[in-house]
């Protein structure tokens, strides 16, 4: 800020008012040519000020909208000469009268573009200094610097959007589970660390030394136990933690919808989700969305669309062609243990360029490179492929994958799992470059039967694929040991638009049944019981049969609000690196807060930051 403003906002601090008896009548998107020639008191921020002819006209903004007020020296000539002292964001309140505006100058864009407020008092609440980025919609300040002046941020219109929208999808919700019976009850945040699944963030206990709390990464354990002490039905506005790597659709802190309830089978939780978020749509958009959702069996999905979170807005399938290449010309697909390809209509048109954009980002997926064919005619196909391929083999892909001319075709061969998540991610990736997605269609889908376990290559064992307390599928607890990677789980996610917002399960409710997927999970019974024997005791005591689910709620809202990241929905979210720009969390503590905690540092984590930073945690 240069000093002149610096100087300016510091001389107009002496004018600063207390609100005293003024009480605003109306908020700033209010007034209407139905109010012409009433009193009114405004309160906000100068949006914007212009000086014109004589008169003062100033945008005044709060957290409804705008209305133009005006100072003038005909009507009020004190206000007038006061009035010009207002700068960007100082704070106002204003008495006055509402009027027409004049011919020609009415806004329709402004659901108050047709009055002014013609000033004839007013004070000054407080001043501000120049923000560092302007207040409004289009602003290209990046994020970190947004970040980093967060409260600034959120007083732009979209912000305020975002997280009034947020509040009325979590009232709606609020009032449907009430509607339905559901009891919210709240779970500890300070709890046992158990883990599977995510990394846990620790907590370190002053009273119990070297001990440690877990932040809950979902309050899975505690619903189901408030299964077991009869509330038959749960709900929770919940945040969880997890420390993981973290991406456009992923916070370190993060709120669920958690819900879970007894005496249930899949269709009775994925109905009531449905009608919750059929009333979401109802309450905060006025719109009717169909349900029952489509379903689709996790198999499916991954045959499909190579993902198990499709998004069905768009097609360009994957197409299997493991058996019609068997033996092919072209020695990568001859002994492939899958062979995928996907078609993009007319896609023929893309350049060398675009083609190798897309080869660099299946790699992600450890793809080696990407097979391409051009179909230029009846008889022409543009390949570096083309020519190992037999007639035979060049009919069926011409038939599986119903070619035209013009048609541009993708292959990936190897190991199914690569080949799915190549052509799976490839798949959206093309459809967003060649702007094939409908903007405003909402399709919500059910993906069932998932996979009881994934292999972890890094631990070298079975993982629960949801979580080690849900149930297998009738009939697949014997392969749980005998053939664990073709158990399936009751578990069910519900997906949108590509997005998985929401997930939950049957649960295990015997004993005996957790105890043996502990055992499938590699837990030896010692251990199993020091983890999680209060869960083993509880299921011992007449556990009804349970199940739920829990919604992301920042994934729900971001995709409602048509936000590109779930940072957009939350109020104050952290960086990819977990960090927060504008308390500087994480950051070091002083050693005597770490020494009464028994914790000592085993090394400076940045030295530089330490020393400069009296008094601040060093390594003893
Ligand atoms: P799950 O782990 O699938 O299930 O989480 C439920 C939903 O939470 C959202 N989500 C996240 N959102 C933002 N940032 C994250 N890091 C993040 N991780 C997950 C997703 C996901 O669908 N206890 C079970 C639920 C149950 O079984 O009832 C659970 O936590 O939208």
């Amino acid at each position: 800020m240069s000093d002149q403003i610096q100087d300016l906002q510091q001389e107009h601090y002496q004018y600063v008012a207390e609100i005293g008896d003024w009480k605003r009548t109306h908020s700033c998107s209010q007034l209407t040519m139905a109010d012409q020639g009433s009193e009114v008191c405004l309160m906000g921020w100068v949006q914007f000020r212009r000086d014109h002819g004589g008169l003062i006209f100033v945008d005044l903004r709060d957290r409804e909208g705008l209305t133009q007020v005006v100072f003038s020296p005909d009507f009020a000539p004190e206000a007038h000469e006061r009035a010009g002292i207002l700068r960007l964001e100082y704070v106002v309140a204003v008495k006055g009268k509402v009027r027409p505006r004049p011919e020609g100058m009415t806004n329709p864009n402004l659901k108050t573009g047709e009055i002014e407020v013609v000033v004839s008092e007013w004070k000054l609440l407080n001043t501000s200094k120049t923000p560092p980025f302007a207040i409004e919609d289009r602003c290209d300040a990046g994020e970190n610097l947004r970040l980093a002046w967060r409260y600034l941020d959120l007083r732009r219109p979209c912000m305020q959007k975002n997280l009034i929208l947020r509040h009325r999808c979590v009232q709606s919700i609020r009032r449907f589970l009430d509607d339905e019976g559901f009891l919210e009850i709240e779970t500890p945040f300070l709890t046992k660390s158990t883990p599977e699944g995510a990394r846990d963030f620790l907590v370190p206990s002053r009273l119990n030394q070297g001990k440690f709390y877990a932040l809950p990464q979902s309050p899975q354990l505690f619903k189901q136990l408030l299964m077991v002490s009869g509330f038959e039905k749960y709900f929770q506005v919940v945040r969880c933690f997890r420390d993981e790597d973290l991406r456009a659709d992923r916070q370190p802190e993060f709120t669920q919808v958690d819900m879970e309830l007894s005496f249930v089978r899949e269709d009775d939780v994925m109905t009531l989700a449905e009608n919750l978020v059929a009333r979401l749509f109802r309450d905060v958009f006025g719109k009717e969305i169909a349900t029952p959702f489509k379903r689709m069996t996790w198999d499916e999905a991954m045959r499909r669309f190579g993902v198990d979170k499709p998004d069905t807005r768009f097609g360009m399938e994957l197409v299997e062609l493991t058996d019609a290449t068997r033996g092919s010309g072209f020695k990568l697909f001859a002994q492939a243990a899958m062979v995928k390809a996907i078609k993009v209509e007319g896609g023929e048109s893309l350049s060398r360029k675009d083609i190798d954009a897309y080869t660099e980002f299946v790699r992600i997926y450890g793809a080696q490179g990407l097979a391409w064919i051009k179909i230029k005619s009846e008889t022409e196909w543009q390949s570096p492929i083309a020519k190992f391929l037999s007639d035979k083999e060049k009919e069926a892909i011409r038939t599986r994958l119903d070619l035209k001319v013009g048609d541009l075709v993708f292959f990936q061969a190897g190991e199914p799992e690569m080949v799915n998540a190549a052509l799976g991610n490839l798949r959206v990736h093309i459809a967003e470059k060649l702007d094939l997605i409908p903007k405003d269609a909402f399709n919500f889908l059910w993906v069932t039967e998932f996979p009881l376990f994934e292999y972890d290559k890094e631990e070298r064992r079975y993982v629960a694929c949801h979580h080690p307390f849900t149930s297998p599928m009738p009939g697949h607890m014997e392969l749980m040991t005998s053939d664990p990677a073709n158990a399936k789980a009751r578990a069910y996610d519900m997906v949108l638009n590509g997005n998985e917002v929401g997930g939950g399960s049957i649960r295990i409710h015997s004993a005996e049944t957790q105890r043996r997927m502990f055992e499938a999970l590699g837990f030896t019974p010692e251990r199993a019981e020091s983890q999680f024997g209060f869960l083993l005791h509880a299921l011992e005591f007449g556990a009804p049969p349970h199940g739920g689910l829990a919604f992301g709620l920042d994934r729900l809202v971001m995709l409602l609000s048509g936000s590109q990241s779930i940072r957009d929905v939350i109020a104050f979210p952290k960086t990819q690196k977990a960090t927060c720009l504008m308390t500087d969390a994480p950051n070091e503590v002083a050693s005597a807060q770490l020494r009464e905690l028994g914790i000592r540092l085993r090394e400076t984590p940045d030295k530089d930051k330490a020393k400069s930073q009296e008094g601040e945690a060093k390594p003893e």
